[in-house]
């Protein structure tokens, strides 16, 4: 594990948009695994329905891949089966950390690393595509044509994996679940400042949408089937099947 995230704590407000640069992902373990409910669970679900999913002689893609938790878990899930990873951000710090954590992964040839923007990227002869928390960082109306190409770039029976922080159609379960997410981090020991600093942070950067526009994506693209894996508090996985 990395440094613990202070960046939101007391004397230390930028005031600035939230974004990956290098302090972020410096402390980027630890800020994730105490802000997102169900995020190591996220982790596992990807090593085991990689592992389901996966076909002989293709490609493995982890989206936004930031210090590589889901790479890991992909590369683990690979069973002599001559499958490439291809992890992609565009985050320079997060990927320079990456590739010093994965040499040997490089070396051997499993791994291929791009400082890349998703929405531009090339997905080919895939058979398992990776979206861990990231699309809500993207512009709303570029996340149609990211989906459109990734179920482009899927081999049939292929399956895309995304996890996301959704909201609810209903203010009242919205509102509750915001409560009960400010308490799941004030229990992993960040102050309210940090908690309303870091929301401030992120307003208009993390945007989210309820689970119906996933589904209703997913169906309009053509994935056969849609199943939710998790949901823990505001936060859920899903696998499309194409
Ligand atoms: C919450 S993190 C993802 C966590 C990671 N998938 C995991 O499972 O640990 C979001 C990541 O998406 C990356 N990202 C956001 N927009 C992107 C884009 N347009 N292209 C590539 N990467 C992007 C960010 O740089 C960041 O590293």
């Amino acid at each position: 594990m990395g440094k613990q995230d202070d960046i939101f704590s007391a004397g230390n407000l930028s005031g600035l948009p939230f974004s990956f640069n290098e302090e972020v992902t410096e402390v980027f373990e630890d800020m994730i695994d105490r802000s997102v409910p169900g995020y190591k669970t996220s982790i596992r679900l990807i090593e085991y329905y990689a592992k389901m999913y996966s076909q002989d002689n293709s490609n493995f893609y982890d989206l936004g891949c930031s210090l590589g938790a889901s790479t890991k878990a992909l590369l683990d899930s690979i069973q002599n089966k001559n499958i490439k990873v291809i992890s992609i951000d565009n985050s320079e710090a997060m990927i320079d950390k990456c590739k010093r954590s994965f040499v040997s992964y490089i070396e051997d040839g499993y791994l291929d690393l791009k400082l890349e923007d998703i929405n531009t990227s090339e997905i080919n002869n895939a058979s398992v595509v990776v979206i861990n928390f990231v699309l809500q960082f993207l512009d709303v109306e570029k996340r149609d044509l990211l989906i459109e190409n990734i179920y482009k770039g899927l081999n049939c029976g292929g399956v895309l994996i995304v996890s996301e922080k959704i909201h609810y159609e209903s203010r009242r379960e919205s509102e509750s679940m915001f409560l009960l997410h400010h308490k799941f981090k004030a229990k992993n020991g960040y102050t309210k400042m940090e908690i309303s600093a870091k929301r401030d942070s992120l307003e208009g950067i993390l945007v989210t949408e309820p689970e119906l526009v996933h589904r209703e994506r997913a169906k309009r693209i053509g994935f056969r089937v849609i199943d939710k894996l998790m949901s823990n508090l505001n936060f859920s996985t899903y696998l499309f099947i194409k």
